[in-house]
């Protein structure tokens, strides 16, 4: 299939992007980009490692094709949620809470909470749980993500 380069704003900045149609928008991040901070797990939209924010929701980036995206997307991945030298808020609640383990459902994690917390800033624990319901994570047993993310809907305005 023919390349096609697109605009699109990713982590905050403007880039031209060139990909084949029919490449997932998981491998243009991973290869194109050199954003490894979204994982591969299943490949088939069941374990949301690979999800990353597009135009503000949640999208499992395994399954969308550099073809679909319109242009001028706005894409965040992990790497634009915070960095390694400077955490965002909730991924500093995920690490005073214990709520990454081997990391490999983290990134997606952060990504689909950081959705519900930007959609509704004070989400009840059962709306927690249904937004990371697309995400699996074989560590944790669910309840340290889930209590991060309370954590950070308690902080104050401005400190996320
Ligand atoms: Fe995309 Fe599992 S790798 S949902
Ligand atoms: Fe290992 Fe979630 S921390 S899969």
């Amino acid at each position: 299939m023919s390349s096609v380069i697109k605009k699109i704003i990713l982590n905050g900045s403007e880039r031209m992007v060139d990909a084949p149609e029919d490449m997932r928008l998981l491998d243009v991040l991973r290869q194109r980009l050199s954003l490894t901070g979204t994982k591969e797990g299943c490949g088939e939209g069941e374990c949301g490692a690979c999800s990353v924010l597009l135009n503000g929701e949640a999208v499992n980036s395994c399954l969308v094709l550099w073809g679909q995206l319109s242009d001028g997307a706005i894409l965040t991945t992990v790497e634009g949620l915070g960095s390694a030298s400077h955490l965002s808020p909730l991924q500093e609640c995920f690490v005073k809470e214990g709520g990454v383990q081997c990391g490999m459902c983290t990134p997606g994690m952060l990504v689909s909470a950081e959705a519900l917390l930007m959609r509704n800033p004070k989400p009840a624990r059962g709306e927690i749980v249904r937004a990371i319901s697309g995400n699996l994570c074989r560590c944790t047993g669910y309840k340290r993500i889930i209590s991060a993310v309370e954590e950070c809907s308690k902080l104050k305005k401005g400190k996320r």
